[in-house]
């Protein structure tokens, strides 16, 4: 993917359901091309227009062995149908193998049929169903990260990013 796409994945980013703007799309892919264990590709008609995206990374955690997992996929509405979507997945699971990933997971509104059929047309079986929870939060006072919080009068230190205390 080049910056030149980005106008198109922002619109295609809207059709997946996440209105996004090209400043917005700008600003994400700034973050998004520096990470090392991270790829996204585009599928393009023959004139270059892109059609179609996906984005997929490593995932890594304490709760399970490495895996990669799908960040986003979507095929331009007027293009669906056509394999476009077969081409990106095969581009997305090709970099897990080349990276070691034994797995690719990914997760789908339960809403997305479609996107469910297809799925498991690729082989791709459900294994879970969750709930997704949101809270926002208020900025840092001072910008300064979590971690960086200091004992209290009792001597005892609040939990941080990088220390727990025993009960
Ligand atoms: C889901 C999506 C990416 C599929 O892309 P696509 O290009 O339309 O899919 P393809 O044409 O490559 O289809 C691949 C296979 O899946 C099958 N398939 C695709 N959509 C299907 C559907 N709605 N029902 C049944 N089978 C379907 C195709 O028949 C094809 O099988 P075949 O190769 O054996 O003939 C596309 O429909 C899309 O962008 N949807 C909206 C966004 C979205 O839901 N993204 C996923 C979020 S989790």
């Amino acid at each position: 993917m080049e910056t030149k796409d980005l106008t198109a994945v922002a619109a295609l980013a809207t059709q997946l359901g996440y209105p996004s703007t090209l400043d917005q799309l700008k600003r994400r892919w700034e973050r998004v091309r520096s990470e090392p264990d991270r790829a996204v590709f585009v599928a393009e008609r023959a004139a270059g227009a892109v059609i179609g995206w996906v984005d997929v990374h490593g995932v890594h955690g304490l709760s399970a062995d490495p895996y990669a997992g799908i960040g986003g996929l979507v095929v331009d509405d007027a293009w669906r149908g056509h394999g476009v979507g077969r081409v990106l997945m095969a581009a997305a699971e090709q970099w897990a193998r080349e990276q070691g990933y034994p797995e690719m997971r990914l997760r789908s509104n339960v809403t997305r049929h479609a996107a469910h059929a297809f799925y498991a047309r690729l082989g791709y079986q459900v294994t879970k169903q969750s709930l997704a929870f949101c809270k926002t939060l208020t900025p840092a006072a001072g910008g300064e990260p979590a971690s960086e919080a200091s004992p209290d009068e009792s001597g005892t230190a609040p939990p941080t990013a990088n220390t727990t205390s025993p009960p």
